[in-house]
């Protein structure tokens, strides 16, 4: 969450969500968190009876056998069939017990329906990106209510894990292949998506919502947001397409440095070249140095960016340029 407005979204989405689940744990929102509470409650359960029985008993021993002034120990009591059998059936059946629910849990966990969505899932330094079958890409996860989705997950630098507490998921995108989980949500709203694996930085900052639609509505959003370049001023779009596109990963807009230069306060200037020329930051300039990069390398940067040539339309183009008008600052 860059800007103070995603941060009180995101805060008050805390509170929405924490609201909604238990004091110990958050909402049940996917058909198989029930399921994975239930066995997490059993095991915690049995874990503090046994400890509780064991820690009592060993004091009641410590104090009522304790050694005692002119008290001979007595003989060591002989095999007692009935305490053996007593102390190896129960636990026997406890970790049975404990087996198969976790087994059952885990094979519902690992195995999506047949019949699932897919939406691919892409980790990198520091953000989610979500990849729609119609070819849109979102920074958020947006899915239909009660219809199973399988994530498939890869990530383009190292180790992300993708953790959606709600949903009781967590797995790992891991660089070079394929992992998937999947989840069918319960309830309409909006639930928080983490980062589960420490992966430098901005760790803490690789965040991002899951947004579960109602019936009939997540078809609608596909659609609109596939448009957006239609349905959004082309400023707004253009600040989606530089988060979307991989602008972000080399060029600023605070003014800090990167592989590029920042897009802070640059259109309008004059731009020193590395050929010793100098040209107008104008709307030209700027489209030359998205399709054609190499002509203008700018003075103190090396000649590192990829054409966007066939990548990005005309209008995602004029989108990006009117995105970086509204980093100027007088
Ligand atoms: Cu990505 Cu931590």
């Amino acid at each position: 969450m860059n800007d103070a407005n995603g941060f009180m979204n995101y805060l008050n989405n805390t509170v929405l969500a924490q609201e909604r689940g238990s004091f110990w744990l958050p909402p049940q929102a996917s058909t198989t968190a029930a399921d994975v509470d239930w066995v997490f409650q059993f095991i915690f359960g049995v874990s503090a009876f046994f400890f509780i029985l064991i820690v009592t008993l060993m004091i009641i021993f410590i104090i009522r056998f304790k050694r005692r002034e002119g008290v001979e120990p007595g003989a060591a009591p002989h095999h007692s069939m009935a305490l053996e059998l007593t102390w190896s059936i129960i636990p026997t059946i406890i970790v049975v017990l404990i087996f198969a629910f976790g087994f059952t849990t885990y094979m519902n966990m690992r195995i999506a329906p047949d019949n699932a969505y897919e939406i691919n899932v892409t980790g990198q330094k520091w953000k989610w990106l979500f990849t729609y079958p119609n070819g849109h890409v979102d920074e958020n996860l947006h899915v239909p209510v009660d219809i199973p989705v399988r994530l498939i997950l890869t990530s383009v630098d190292v180790i992300h894990s993708l953790f959606v507490p709600a949903f009781r998921i967590k797995m790992d995108a891991v660089p070079g292949r394929y992992t998937d989980t999947w989840f069918q949500a319960k309830d309409p709203g909006e639930y928080l998506l983490f980062c589960a694996e420490y992966c430098g930085t901005s760790h803490s900052d690789m965040t991002s919502m899951v947004v579960v639609h109602k019936v009939g509505e997540f078809e609608k959003w596909m659609q609109d947001a596939a448009n957006f370049l239609n349905t959004m001023p082309p400023a707004e779009a253009g600040t989606r397409l530089y988060k979307i596109r991989g602008c972000a990963q080399c060029h600023s807009i605070d003014g800090t440095g990167g592989h590029g230069p920042t897009f802070k306060n640059l259109f309008g200037r004059d731009v020193a070249l590395k050929n010793g020329s100098t040209v107008a930051a104008d709307e030209n300039y700027i489209r030359t140095s998205i399709l054609d990069p190499m002509a203008d390398i700018v003075a103190g940067f090396e000649p590192v960016m990829p054409t966007y040539q066939g990548k990005l339309k005309a209008e995602e183009v004029t989108a990006i340029i009117e995105y970086i008008k509204t980093l100027r600052e007088e």
